[in-house]
């Protein structure tokens, strides 16, 4: 571990102040590199303050991703990898998508491009919220592979209530909601070898409003985007990524033995409701029924006709 993170770590145990001393003798190097890995610390957001020049001591206020923290919350052996700004993480993910390996997962302080499902943009504020795409190789079927979306969901919404204890939805196919508002939308896009008709990978793109941004949603989403919490709490994001990879992994190892399609459906906020399917002509009235192990959503129109809806955009009636 980078000697800077081991100092927040003994900083973070500590319930006191930490003398410039004692660190540096703990590690073995001078009072004068143990400042000056104070300062970059601070830099990076860490609010360390120096007290009555007796020691230092960490507030545990920010809320700061930090790939040295995420290896060591998380169980999973992910190859963790941090920007403070891009465009969009799932297409540098998938420009990368041949030279990285599974399990390489890359994370941005904000997306200046952030990319929603039907084309849509994600708003990706600074500072707020998670987003983070995850790189696949696996060795199955595209009909198998669309279930990882459904996967993600759940592992989403398990590492969000094991930390938060909150209690989310999953709106078909991948929208996460909480209290009515979208506070988590997941894009998975694939690279597909036509030679062999196998997978060549798949990308798990995962956008989570954790806070609210700075100066509220655009208009056009006020009405439809919620938010997990109101204050930063310190180390929260890396939990929360470290609980989604963990959930993800253990489950897409045994994929075939696991139930989690059952979980999926318990957690729908449409089956039993009565629904807009989003048809390229319109807007098309229904009762969603069930959703089967495929995660297809059965809905049944005004006339009675029944259609298996393999993918698309369905929205709830008030
Ligand atoms: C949706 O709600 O339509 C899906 C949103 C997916 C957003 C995530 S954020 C990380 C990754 N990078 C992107 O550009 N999009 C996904």
């Amino acid at each position: 571990m980078h000697t800077k993170y081991q100092i927040r770590q003994m900083l973070e145990q500590a319930n006191v102040s930490l003398s410039g001393e004692s660190i540096a003798q703990s590690l073995g190097i001078s009072r004068v590199a143990v400042w000056k890995h104070i300062k970059a610390l601070q830099e990076e957001g860490y609010s360390i303050s120096a007290v009555n020049r007796k020691g230092y001591v960490l507030e545990k206020t920010a809320d700061i991703i930090s790939v040295d923290s995420l290896r060591a919350l998380c169980k999973e052996p992910m190859d963790f990898a941090y920007l403070p700004s891009i465009a969009s993480t799932n297409t540098a993910v998938k420009a990368l998508a041949h030279e990285k390996n599974e399990g390489y997962v890359l994370l941005a302080g904000e997306q200046t491009g952030g990319r929603g499902r039907m084309g849509r943009s994600f708003f990706s504020p600074g500072d707020s919220g998670i987003y983070m795409s995850m790189l696949l190789k696996p060795t199955c079927s595209a009909e198998q592979a669309s279930l990882l979306t459904a996967l993600a969901a759940v592992s989403v919404c398990r590492a969000l209530e094991n930390v938060l204890n909150l209690q989310l939805q999953i709106k078909w196919v991948n929208d996460i909601f909480l209290d009515g508002k979208k506070v988590c939308g997941i894009l998975s896009e694939a690279g597909f070898n036509m030679e062999n008709a196998q997978m060549d990978y798949v990308v798990i793109g995962i956008g989570i409003n954790v806070y609210a941004p700075k100066g509220d949603f655009p208009s056009d989403l006020q009405n439809l985007a919620g938010y997990l919490q109101k204050d930063a709490a310190y180390n929260l994001r890396n939990q929360l990524i470290a609980g989604i990879c963990e959930h993800f992994m253990q489950a897409y190892r045994n994929l075939n033995e696991t139930p989690f399609m059952q979980e999926y459906k318990t957690r729908s906020m449409v089956v039993g409701k009565d629904i807009f399917v989003h048809k390229a002509d319109g807007l098309r009235r229904a009762r969603a029924l069930d959703i089967d192990g495929a995660c297809h959503l059965l809905v049944e129109y005004e006339n009675k006709e029944r259609e298996l809806l393999h993918s698309g955009e369905v929205s709830i009636r008030l």
